[in-house]
């Protein structure tokens, strides 16, 4: 479908910020840390090269590949492994000024802690890091997005045995050792509520572990294993940033903290019932990871639920986390929905919420439009109550936004995928509503728009895209969406999209 040239020049005109004068930077504090963000499983590719090992989402697509939606898998993904200078390019055009990525564990240390340090993944991530210092893109680095060796998921059985914690301490050290020195933000892990759900509730991400009525797989407890693994990641978390802090710290420089998955829960009537839902959806959620991070233990309410499904800390374990604190939380913040309470009244217990006796709806009418990815919602005032709550909560920290994107289905038209104005939208309302949150004192030190480039989105493969670029992924051409120009718009606020460039995705997408 042809979309008229003036069409679009019209739109961006009315979009990009800077057109009309505005330059809603300047909203946001001096040295505020503006990126985009990836993962290394998700736009690597080079799965079997310079001596990396197999890990446990290579293993998964490869034997259970009817698990992934278009069946396939990230052994080339976007060939970033090739093609780092290019999209470091690509970033410094966009005007970035920070990179979130992740780190293979099967590059780094392809046979755990029991095998050599393989040398040529040292090099890769160190040749990234300097090309983007060299571009003033300072590197936002995540330790854990998902990815670890299969040999490890095998000896341990992922993150469900304790042994997994020394592997995790000793695969940190070396990335501290290697990178620390020009690395001024790590962390830990990516996610652990959402990945662990997913794996040991629902189990629909690798090793699918379930039980019913979650799920029907060949092994698993989704009513303990979930929070066994969360145990066994918290605990690797601490062992890593008391080594951070005693060994390196000091003499690099550099700050280290965790990243969860945030949605914002509005109660879906105002009965006391659903209010206290939603305020326990969030403890489910977030708590979970950071309570124990801040205060030493899990909240009280999942205590009351799960009673002997929960671990125990041992004191020594709480002395780890508590003398261990992050120097700040990431929150990954998509979308808002609304939460119902299961207690008094009758609902479906096997969905993402289930265990906190919550059932998550998007309401009727619709808490906001749909996106490409199920279940999430575009509801940008969304945004501040949910930085407001952590910021409440856990005073010292600073927050990072460290993944905010919106989705579109791979089947969307040629036009409409590269003329994004829902992604634009969608980005500029999430800004507005968190430079309100930092207006009304939230501690927020950056944002990252998830994603750079659309890439390997787990169980979904390639059929969602999230990229501010758009990839080819037969020629791995990328190229530049209406959101990318509008986000450079943004941070240069330089409103000067040429006519040739607001044009060139139709050219593309009319070829
Ligand atoms: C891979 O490992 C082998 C055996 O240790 C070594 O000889 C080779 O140089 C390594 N390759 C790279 C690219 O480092
Ligand atoms: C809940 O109460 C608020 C304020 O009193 C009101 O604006 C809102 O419409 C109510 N929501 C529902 C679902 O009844
Ligand atoms: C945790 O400790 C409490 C008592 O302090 C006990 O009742 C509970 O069973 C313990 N949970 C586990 C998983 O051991």
């Amino acid at each position: 479908m042809a979309v008229s040239v003036i069409c679009i020049a019209a739109a961006l005109a009315v979009l990009v910020p800077g057109a009309r004068g505005l330059d809603r930077r300047a909203d946001f504090p001096p040295g505020f840390l503006f990126g985009a963000g990836t993962s290394s499983y998700q736009i690597e590719g080079a799965y079997l090269e310079d001596n990396k090992s197999l890990n446990n989402w290579d293993v998964y697509t490869h034997t259970q590949s009817g698990r992934i939606m278009d069946g396939r898998n990230g052994d080339v993904a976007d060939d970033h492994y090739h093609r780092y200078a290019d999209d470091v390019e690509i970033m410094h055009n966009l005007g970035v000024n920070s990179y979130r990525f992740s780190i293979s564990w099967a590059r780094i240390l392809p046979r755990g802690r029991l095998g050599e340090v393989n040398s040529a993944g040292i090099a890769f991530y160190n040749r990234l890091i300097d090309a983007l210092l060299q571009k003033g893109i300072q590197p936002f680095v995540t330790l854990n997005h998902f990815d670890l060796p299969h040999e490890l998921d095998t000896r341990y059985g992922g993150w469900l045995g304790g042994g997994i914690r020394e592997e995790f301490e000793y695969y940190s050290n070396v990335c501290f050792k290697a990178f620390g020195d020009r690395v001024r933000f790590w962390t830990t892990f990516n996610e652990p509520n959402m990945n662990t759900k997913l794996q040991f509730m629902l189990g629909v991400y690798p090793p699918n572990r379930c039980s019913p009525p979650f799920g029907d797989c060949s092994g698993g407890d989704s009513h303990r294993e979930p929070y066994t693994a969360v145990h066994n990641v918290l605990l690797s978390h601490a062992a890593a940033v008391r080594n951070y802090k005693t060994n390196y710290q000091a003499k690099q420089g550099g700050s280290i903290g965790i990243v969860i998955a945030m949605k914002w829960y509005e109660p879906l009537t105002n009965s006391t019932e659903d209010v206290r839902a939603a305020r326990r959806a969030q403890s489910f959620e977030v708590e979970w990871i950071l309570d124990p991070i801040f205060f030493g233990d899990y909240p009280r309410e999942m205590r009351e639920i799960l009673s002997s499904n929960l671990p125990n800390f041992t004191s020594e374990e709480k002395n780890l986390l508590l003398l261990n604190k992050v120097d700040f939380i990431g929150l990954n913040h998509y979308t808002t929905i609304y939460a119902k309470d299961c207690i008094y009244s009758p609902c479906e217990l096997s969905t993402y919420e289930s265990n906190a006796l919550v059932y998550a709806t998007s309401g009727n009418p619709q808490i906001g439009k749909p996106t490409a990815l199920g279940g999430y919602y575009v509801v940008p005032e969304g945004m501040e109550p949910a930085v407001m709550y952590v910021n409440h909560r856990y005073k010292d920290a600073t927050i990072y936004i460290t993944e905010n994107g919106y989705s579109q289905h791979g089947s969307t038209n040629m036009a409409d995928l590269m003329n994004d104005v829902e992604r634009v939208n969608y980005l500029q309302g999430y800004l507005t509503y968190l430079s309100s949150a930092i207006r009304k004192g939230a501690n927020v030190g950056g944002y990252f728009v998830w994603s750079l480039v659309d890439n390997f989105e787990w169980s979904f493969g390639y059929t969602i895209k999230f990229g501010l670029y758009h990839v080819d992924f037969t020629t791995q051409e990328r190229t530049a969406r209406m959101s990318a120009k509008w986000y450079r718009g943004f941070l240069t606020g330089s409103s000067q999209l040429t006519d040739d460039e607001a044009q060139e995705p139709l050219r593309r997408a009319d070829s």
